[in-house]
């Protein structure tokens, strides 16, 4: 990825409304979303020009908006637009989507009702990295320290930005030690996630993965979910406590940044990516793939 610092990139935003010029996309330093993390956001790719899932994660931020108690002043049908025509003027065909609202600058204190819901979409050149050779190799997690909370201490169902405090901090822990990520178990101790991606187990031509109780129940979480059905593979849902990691065979990671990532450690516990991994690093590929260029 280029090293241009995020702000003194080139190109275009769209910003409460307008396709702004990329540098001059500014916020206030008093802005209650810098101070008090009231910001929810999203994270899309687009494959070959257009936008995988792209209503989904619309609603999401709408949905995660609203569990934050306020309204993203745009509908559906708008962001939508927005995110289309920006992937267009930006000239994109293999990208990454950021869209994110969050309270603005008019109160600057823990209640802030009249603050205004600010909307911007941002998009930059990603490359899609499904080199299934490459991605078998498979990565190393470090077990984080941090835990998702329990739904009752936060929000644990937005794509809300103060989330996040927990997974920055065990990424950076992990990447110090040499590792690609951390898995977080839960606050009773069960599997979650890693920071940035759901996880799954494969034993016995089966998948589990932890129930999606305490944290975000990803939208490639569910594509995996129904591509597996859809290969007559059966998926466990389930509660699971991480001695059982000892048991498993396969390990992949799953979300939009992350695609299908297989694993071959995490902690004390060792995976060797095959069939299954391969299967679905596949399946998702095809699954992302638009329509028009699949049949080419
Ligand atoms: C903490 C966390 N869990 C899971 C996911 C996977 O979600 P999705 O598949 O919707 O990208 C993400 C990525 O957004 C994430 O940040």
């Amino acid at each position: 990825m280029s090293a241009i610092p995020f702000d003194q990139r080139d190109g275009e935003i769209w910003f409460n409304g307008e396709f702004v010029a990329w540098q001059d996309a500014k916020v206030h330093v008093l802005t209650h979303g810098l101070h008090y993390a009231s910001a929810v956001f999203e994270g899309e790719r687009a494959y070959g020009g257009e936008i995988f899932k792209l209503r989904e994660h619309t609603e999401r931020l709408i949905e995660s908006g609203r569990i934050l108690g306020f309204a993203v002043p745009y509908s559906a049908d708008e962001i939508d637009d927005a995110c289309t025509a920006l992937l267009h003027r930006q000239g994109l065909g293999d990208a990454y989507v950021r869209p994110i609202a969050w309270r603005g600058s008019e109160m600057l204190g823990v209640a802030a009702q009249n603050t205004r819901i600010n909307v911007a979409v941002a998009i930059w050149q990603w490359p899609s990295y499904f080199d299934p050779a490459q991605r078998m190799r498979g990565i190393r997690l470090d077990m984080a320290e941090y835990r998702r909370p329990d739904p009752r201490t936060a929000p644990s169902r937005a794509k809300a930005s103060g989330l996040y405090m927990i997974c920055t901090i065990s990424k950076h822990i992990a990447e110090a030690k040499g590792y690609a990520d951390a898995l977080m178990l839960d606050w009773r101790g069960q599997v979650a996630e890693a920071t940035g991606a759901n996880v799954f187990f494969a034993r016995d031509g089966a998948l589990h993965t932890p129930l999606a109780d305490c944290f975000l129940d990803g939208i490639t979480r569910r594509t995996i979910i129904d591509l597996a059905r859809r290969r007559g593979i059966a998926v466990h849902e389930r509660a699971i406590m991480p001695e059982e990691m000892a048991t498993f065979s396969e390990c992949f990671l799953c979300g939009t940044a992350a695609e299908v990532a297989p694993v071959t450690e995490i902690g004390p516990y060792r995976f060797t990516p095959g069939e299954l991994c391969r299967r679905l690093v596949e399946d998702y590929a095809a699954e992302v793939t638009p329509k028009r260029l699949a049949a080419e």
